[in-house]
């Protein structure tokens, strides 16, 4: 089987909806034991409940809080004895309430930072000596084709950007440890959050294009008017990408950023 995941332990920030769901129930399907992290807990307990392996297990995690990354870090460590793979997904697009305001404000730059920056670096900080003791381990990085080019939210654009930035540094870092670091760069996934957009936004404009959309009728005549493939992508989609990376059929890449996108950017 291509992406065997037997006997893995994984964390997946972000978990409990949209793409993480979608990665959680791939490595789950992969045969992994899948750490459902997410602040929404509730939301992070339904998504476990539909997992196969009922070794896993779901927590709230705040990825922007030290005590709170730690104490997820300690809990998988005492309950399973390593960490494998870490799924860094958990994102958001701007501070509450964001779709009020024409230009971000230092909310929105200081929050989207603090969240899609500093939680990726902080839960790959947390895991990494666990990985370094056994020369093992696999951390995949949620990106986003927003990384590619910037677009009308940059305060969320420059976040993607970064993110892709500290893959590198981190696999380089890395390298010679036995430990991969890779991104995903996702194109136009429906999830909470792009409904989140369409609702409070509308028109919403993710690139430099012509026109936006403001419901899923216009975002599935943007996706056929975008993207080359034709299609929109899906939380599945990611979560299978996700799963190779996370694989040690893998084990030849890292410090590399996929975009998932049917084809908006090459390169
Ligand atoms: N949907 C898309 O089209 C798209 C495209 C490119 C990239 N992405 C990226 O993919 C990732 C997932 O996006 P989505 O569309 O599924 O979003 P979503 O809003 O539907 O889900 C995000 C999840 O992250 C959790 N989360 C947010 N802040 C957190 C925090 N501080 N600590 C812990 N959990 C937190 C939320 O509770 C939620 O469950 C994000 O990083 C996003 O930027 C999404």
């Amino acid at each position: 089987m291509i992406a065997d995941l037997t006997g893995k332990i994984a964390i997946v920030t972000g978990g409990a909806q949209g793409i993480g769901a979608g990665i959680c129930s791939v490595l789950d399907q992969q045969g992994a034991t899948v750490v459902v992290a997410d602040q929404n807990e509730d939301a992070a307990m339904s998504t476990f409940k539909q997992l196969s392996n009922k070794q896993s297990s779901h927590l709230g995690v705040d990825v922007t809080d030290d005590q709170s990354v730690n104490a997820m870090t300690k809990y998988v460590i005492s309950k399973y004895g390593s960490i494998d793979i870490l799924v860094n997904n958990a994102g958001i697009i701007g501070a509450d309430e964001w779709w009020t305001r024409e230009h971000g404000n230092d909310d929105d730059w200081q929050n989207t930072f603090d969240v899609n920056v500093r939680g990726v670096v902080r839960c790959s900080e947390a895991v990494t000596p666990y990985m370094l003791e056994r020369k093992y381990g696999k951390q995949v990085n949620i990106a986003s084709i927003a990384a590619r080019r910037g677009g009308t939210l940059p305060f969320y654009c420059v976040t993607k950007a970064a993110v892709v930035n500290w893959t590198q540094s981190k696999a380089a870092a890395l390298a010679s440890s036995g430990i991969n670091v890779n991104a995903i760069c996702p194109g136009l996934v429906w999830t909470p959050m792009t409904q989140r957009i369409t609702d409070h936004r509308g028109n919403f404009n993710p690139g430099t294009l012509k026109s936006g959309y403001k419901d899923k009728d216009e975002f599935d005549a943007l996706v056929k008017a975008w993207v080359p493939m034709g299609r929109e992508q899906t939380p599945i989609d990611i979560g299978k990408v996700a799963a190779f990376l996370a694989s040690d059929d893998a084990k030849n890449i890292t410090g590399q950023a996929f975009n998932v996108d049917g084809g908006i950017y090459m390169n």
